[in-house]
């Protein structure tokens, strides 16, 4: 299955993303941990990209895309991938389609992960990170039994640096100018399918496999 996540920043696609991937037996694609490993790494894309990160901005078109195809092209991308925070522009999202046609495929399934902003605040301001393996936690919502380690893997939880008030501020105002579109853009081919992601994550989680399964997936 080739399956795009959708949603405002903090509504949970990182968290879905692992079980739906998992589900689904299919790589999870996320271009938000594509850049922040090469910010970790100083690579001249993650110099870039850092600029438009901690501004809460979004990383201009033509860089974002040519990450993803060669993503998409790599072996084990061939049978399906969960896209996740790409697209997020209907540029993007426009020649996606067309790097999938010319793969000789097409997306099966859109799914918007809705949830308003006042939650995404209290998401965002909790999360944290594991530096090891990458697994996220909330110190409300999913505590870690220490704050600065993660129970699975025993290596250090960090802040994201777009998780402070003024930088998520403006991440949702590029998610309501540049990515709501996409509902529309999606809607129109027929292939967007809303869940309420209000609730526990693993009840968001249930109704993600359910609207799935409902689309053969
Ligand atoms: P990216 O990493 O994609 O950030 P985002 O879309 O803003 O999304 P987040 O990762 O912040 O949130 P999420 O929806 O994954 O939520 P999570 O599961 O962590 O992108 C970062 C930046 O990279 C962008 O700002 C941009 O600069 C750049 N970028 C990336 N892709 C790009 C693109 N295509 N084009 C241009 N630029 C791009 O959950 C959040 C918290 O909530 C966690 O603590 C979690 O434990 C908790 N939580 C999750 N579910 C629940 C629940 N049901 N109940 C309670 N708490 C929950």
């Amino acid at each position: 299955m080739r399956l795009v996540l959708v949603g405002p920043p903090g509504a949970g696609k990182g968290t879905q993303a692992e079980f739906i991937a998992a589900h689904l037996a299919v790589p999870k694609i996320s271009t938000g941990d594509i850049f922040r490993a090469n910010v970790s790494q100083r690579t001249e894309l993650g110099i870039e990209a850092k600029r438009y990160m901690d501004a809460g901005e979004l990383v201009p078109d033509e860089i974002t895309i040519n990450m993803v195809r060669d993503r998409l092209a790599e072996p084990d991308a061939g049978d399906g991938f969960l896209l996740d925070g790409f697209p997020r522009t209907v540029p993007q999202a426009a020649t996606l389609d067309k790097m999938l046609v010319d793969m000789g495929t097409s997306l099966d399934l859109v799914l918007e992960l809705v949830v308003d902003d006042d939650e995404v605040i209290r998401r965002l301001s909790g999360r944290r990170t594991c530096r090891g393996c990458g697994k996220i936690w909330h110190v409300e919502f999913d505590p870690p039994t220490d704050d600065a380690v993660c129970d699975r893997c025993g290596s250090e939880l960090f802040q994201r640096d777009d998780d402070k008030p003024e930088t998520i501020a403006r991440r949702l105002e590029e998610y309501a100018n540049k990515t709501a579109p996409l509902v529309d853009y999606y809607g129109a081919q027929g292939k967007l399918v809303g869940i309420d992601a209000t609730g526990p994550v693993e009840d968001v989680t249930v109704r993600a496999i359910d609207a799935l399964r409902s689309y053969g997936g």
